[in-house]
């Protein structure tokens, strides 16, 4: 039985704020920042170096208690959604290990987490398929490219069967040819599994071309600039980066950030 509320939302986020105390000085990661995050959202969140973006997955998925504030992660506590296995999450690294297949690497979550393991509505085999590596699951970590490991480090994230994926600069050391497809692929991913999705980027195109809305934040402190909703028509293709509509929104993301 799953005792989630359909309806609930994914995040609530109250005034959460975040300070960090270092030797010699404090810092505001997050101030006061409020968001509700609509269970199946696919949200982006854009901004420069330090303006907290990390800071705010992390409370999520519970890596991090909020200093003030409140949050709730689909109507709990950030920490029953992590027991839950409510929440995925895919980093910059893709942080295989080197002596497991791309296979076992995927299968890992579920040997870990012992008996309080919680298999997916798709096995390893078949989020390996999902994700385009179907004939490479017999590959080691060094056999891969490095977007082939990102795939590796989704479909991974994805066997637990999380209701939410936070995913922390997962394609930005990747070449930009890699990253467009990954982009389209992300999206076949999220529509395929109905995922809620928090995706961070420094890429003003990621972050338009992926969310349906884009938390754009500012720097010291930490904190929301503007939320920009993404009216793109039609289905995304890497095509709708051409349209009028995308070019007027990324303009618009342009000086919001400018102003960060
Ligand atoms: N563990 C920590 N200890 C001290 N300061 C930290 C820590 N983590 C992050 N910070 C600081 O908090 C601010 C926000 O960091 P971060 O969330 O990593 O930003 P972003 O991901 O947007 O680049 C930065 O000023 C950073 O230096
Ligand atoms: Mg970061």
């Amino acid at each position: 039985m799953d005792a989630t509320n359909a309806f609930a939302p994914a995040i609530s986020s109250r005034g959460v704020g975040v300070r960090f105390f270092t030797e010699r000085r404090s810092v505001t990661a997050l101030q006061g920042l409020d968001l509700t995050v609509e269970q199946g959202e696919f949200l982006t969140l854009l901004g420069p170096s330090g303006c907290g973006k990390s800071t705010f997955l992390r409370v999520v998925a519970d890596l991090i208690p909020p200093s003030s504030g409140a949050i709730d992660v689909l109507s709990a506590s950030p920490q029953a959604a992590r027991q839950r296995r409510d929440i995925g999450f895919v980093f910059q690294d893709a942080a295989l290990l080197p002596w497991r297949t791309a296979l076992q690497n995927v299968e890992l979550p579920l040997q870990v987490g012992g008996g309080a393991a919680r298999k997916g509505r798709r096995g390893p085999r078949e989020l390996l398929e999902m994700v385009g590596l179907k004939d490479r699951e017999h590959a080691y970590p060094h056999e891969l490219s490095g977007g082939q490991r990102q795939r590796v480090s989704i479909a991974r994230a994805l066997v637990s069967d999380p209701k939410i994926l936070l995913m922390d600069e997962p394609f930005g050391a990747l070449d930009e040819i890699t990253r467009d497809r990954l982009n389209e692929e992300l999206l076949r991913v999220w529509q395929e599994t109905g995922v809620t999705i928090l995706f961070v980027t420094h890429s003003i195109h990621e972050a338009a071309f992926l969310g349906q809305r884009v938390l754009v934040m500012a720097a010291e402190p930490g904190r929301v600039r503007e939320i920009v909703p993404v009216n793109l028509p039609g289905e995304r293709t890497l095509a709708s980066r051409e349209t009028a509509e995308f070019v007027r929104l990324t303009a618009h993301l342009r000086r919001v950030l400018e102003t960060c």
